[in-house]
């Protein structure tokens, strides 16, 4: 089972762990609510993670992480977005927002 959120101070929220990133190739949380977030290492600088709302811009379906082509998949109607939440083919024209994330020590953090 997924371990679950954890709110600290400064409205950082914990989602998880490093190693849970590496072993699934992405993390995905709920924040709160029906808030969610997906979180991925960028395969270009293994030094950046990057936090988004897995909401797909174009008509609100989830996204999800591609392992085998390191990018982010819609179902619904093909968009594909880059590990950092722009476009990468449409139909979408908006990046994935995105929220502030850090590492302390092997948690990882994030600020919706
Ligand atoms: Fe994602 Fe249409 S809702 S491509």
């Amino acid at each position: 089972p997924a371990p679950k959120a954890e709110a600290t101070p400064g409205g950082f929220i914990k989602v998880g762990q490093t190693q849970d990133l590496d072993k699934n190739g992405r993390i995905l949380q709920t924040l709160k609510g029906n808030q969610k977030v997906l979180v991925v290492r960028d395969p270009k600088n293994a030094d950046t993670l990057h936090a988004l709302n897995p909401t797909c811009t174009h008509q609100g379906c989830p996204v999800d992480w591609k392992q085998d082509s390191q990018d982010i998949f819609c179902a619904c109607h093909g968009s594909t977005y880059t590990p950092d939440g722009a476009v990468a083919k449409g139909p979408a024209s908006e990046p994935l927002e995105s929220y502030d994330i850090k590492v302390e020590g092997d948690a990882i953090l994030v600020k919706p």
